[in-house]
């Protein structure tokens, strides 16, 4: 489904005039942070150019460009209050909930602003899901934290048995659970109560999935249970995922953006930004020297 919605355009808009951008190009005049051989290597999926937010007068972020390439984890890392879960927001326009929140600049997906006229909200949030700090199941049951997605969306329910298993199995809950569907999501543990809610946001069938800090609510075992399920779905999602564990973004991601007092200070593969950090704060951030 379309994120454009000709009936939210204005009358002087037509459809045909909602072209997709090259998203590569976005990048030529980026280079000093971001590195062309990626740019050129990698599909991206998003693009966010210029992308900078106030909340009131307190401005956090400042002219964020950066790829998210396409079925890859990219980590978002910096200090605390430096604008990352904002940022992440951002990708959804989830920010447009808060009253006093503003943006300027672009945040394409396949081409397309998701701040210009015409977006289907609905369809965005779709397409990008997003997971957050703390676990939310809904309070009912397992199975209908699963269901209730679709079902708003409208499924058949005939395929509903089939589906809470196989998002259920997709999250790497399934054999903990299947005998259990009609207990409250509340009976879970912690690391379970996530890996249901990323079963949740699977069943809406996003493509993009945004995790804030999915994990600081959790301990080192359901930790890991996640990490190894984030790395099993970027075969079939791309993923951008909040953390303020250095080890952890080593360990899932395959890219890294550095924030610092909302800039985008260094943007690279994990590997080389983790072991030749080309600014002096990123290295000091990595080895733990301040934030
Ligand atoms: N809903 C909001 N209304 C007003 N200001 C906000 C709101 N959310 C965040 N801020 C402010 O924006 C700045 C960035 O916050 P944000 O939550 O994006 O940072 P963060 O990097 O995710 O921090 P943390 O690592 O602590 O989660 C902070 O100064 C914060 O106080
Ligand atoms: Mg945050």
């Amino acid at each position: 489904m379309n994120i454009v919605n000709k009936k939210l355009l204005a009358k002087e808009t037509k459809e045909e005039d909602i072209v997709p951008v090259d998203m590569r190009a976005l990048f030529k005049d980026e280079t000093e942070i971001i590195p062309e051989k990626l740019v050129k290597k990698y599909e991206i999926r998003m693009a966010v150019k210029k992308l900078s937010h106030w909340y009131g007068n307190n401005h956090v972020l400042s002219g964020i460009s950066l790829p998210i390439f396409k079925n890859k984890v990219t980590a978002i890392i910096g200090p605390s209050g430096c604008g990352k879960s904002t940022f992440l927001r951002d990708l959804n326009r989830m920010n447009d909930l808060i009253k006093i929140s503003r943006v300027r600049g672009k945040v394409y997906l396949d081409g397309i602003n998701i701040y210009s006229e015409g977006i289907d909200l609905i369809q965005l949030r779709k397409k990008i899901g997003m997971v957050f700090q703390k676990p939310n199941p809904f309070p009912m049951s397992i199975r209908d934290n699963i269901t209730y997605g679709p079902i708003i969306h409208g499924i058949n329910k005939a395929y509903l048995p089939g589906l809470i298993k196989s998002y259920l199995v997709k999250a790497a809950l399934w054999d903990e659970v299947h005998d259990r569907l009609s207990e409250s999501a509340f009976s879970l543990s912690g690391g379970q109560q996530q890996r249901l809610c990323i079963a949740r946001a699977l069943s809406i069938e996003p493509e993009v999935i945004l995790f804030d800090e999915p994990c600081s609510a959790l301990d080192p075992h359901a930790t890991a249970k996640i990490e190894d399920l984030i790395t099993k779905l970027k075969a079939e999602y791309t993923v951008v995922i909040v953390t303020h564990n250095m080890q952890q973004a080593a360990r899932v991601s395959d890219f890294t953006a550095f924030f610092n007092l909302g800039e985008l200070i260094e943007f690279n593969s994990t590997r080389d930004l983790f072991r030749s950090p080309i600014r002096k704060i990123t290295e000091e951030y990595i080895s733990g020297r301040f934030g």
